[in-house]
């Protein structure tokens, strides 16, 4: 079994270095063969929003590093991903990244692979969006996400502190080859407000008559009892979370693919529309 450390850091001997390292060495404790890989030494170029690349099947047509990328993700079982939170989310290499994983999200390259997260963050309160884009890029790529752990760690390699962290780190690593190993998707951390994603981060519809996991597009209702707040979401809701497999087909069938019998209709009509904008401050 091999596990795959990926690190959002670019900081070497940083807190995301050391924690991943210590839930490597739990991974490869508990028998997996392991890699680490750091995301800021790959040519991650932008997604040039192509979009035809998901009907060729040669896929993205982008020559930089995110192919070795792809292909690492591909011969592990499981990938291990610490990313520091930097001002409030993730750092942007992680969104880079995701953003070119259309294609495989698409075909579902990966689907069914294990991952667990780490964040590192200096400051309490300070970290409403750190898990969003782990959530998203493993969502879209249809991993079962078994930890996702925040570590409150401030200066340069301070992770070698944190005695519980280090020690939950290492756990974590184990409980990752477990999980691959038994084939149990089953979350291990603290749960979070939606079952889901495990987040806490719930937004207000429009309409004030509910409220949405915004990760998942899962809908629910508010309830207050004794004070405590709660939501309560609807079973056939959570059934039909954004990142779906069947939710994600009919997204690319009545959504993206009709669009592009209108983009191709609408061609001629666009180049007379659009001389205004190529000609204004060219
Ligand atoms: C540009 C920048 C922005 C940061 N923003 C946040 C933040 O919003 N919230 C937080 O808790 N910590 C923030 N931090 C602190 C880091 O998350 C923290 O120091 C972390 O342990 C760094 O991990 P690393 O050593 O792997 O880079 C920020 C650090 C930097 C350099």
């Amino acid at each position: 079994m091999k596990v795959l450390g990926m690190t959002g850091s670019y900081r070497r001997n940083g807190n995301s270095d050391i924690l991943l390292k210590e839930a490597l060495m739990g991974a490869e404790k508990a028998g997996a063969e392991v890699e680490i890989i750091r995301l800021t030494d790959y040519q991650i170029q932008a997604c040039q929003g192509f979009g035809l690349c998901l009907f060729r099947a040669e896929g993205c047509h982008i020559e930089d590093g995110v192919k070795e990328i792809w292909t690492k993700i591909g011969e592990s079982d499981a990938v291990l991903l610490s990313v520091p939170c930097y001002f409030l989310e993730s750092t942007a290499i992680l969104k880079q990244l995701l953003d070119r994983g259309w294609v495989l999200a698409h075909r579902g390259t990966f689907r069914g692979k294990y991952a667990s997260v780490l964040v590192p963050y200096a400051t309490r309160g300070w970290i409403p969006y750190a898990m969003l884009q782990p959530n998203i890029f493993f969502g879209i790529l249809g991993f079962h996400v078994i930890h996702r752990a925040a570590f409150n760690v401030q200066g340069l390699g301070e992770a070698v502190h944190d005695e519980p962290g280090i020690e939950k780190a290492h756990r974590i690593g184990g409980e990752l080859v477990q999980a691959v190993r038994d084939q149990d998707p089953t979350y291990r951390s603290e749960p979070g407000i939606c079952p889901i994603c495990q987040d806490w981060n719930i937004r207000i519809l429009q309409d004030r008559k509910a409220v949405e996991c915004p990760t998942c597009g899962v809908r629910g209702s508010l309830t207050i009892e004794n004070g405590e707040i709660d939501v309560s979401f609807d079973p056939k809701a959570l059934a039909e979370y954004r990142f779906d497999r069947e939710v994600g087909y009919n997204h690319f069938t009545y959504h993206i693919k009709p669009s592009k019998d209108y983009f191709l209709r609408t061609r001629e009509e666009r180049k007379e529309r659009v001389k205004k904008y190529k000609s204004y401050l060219a």
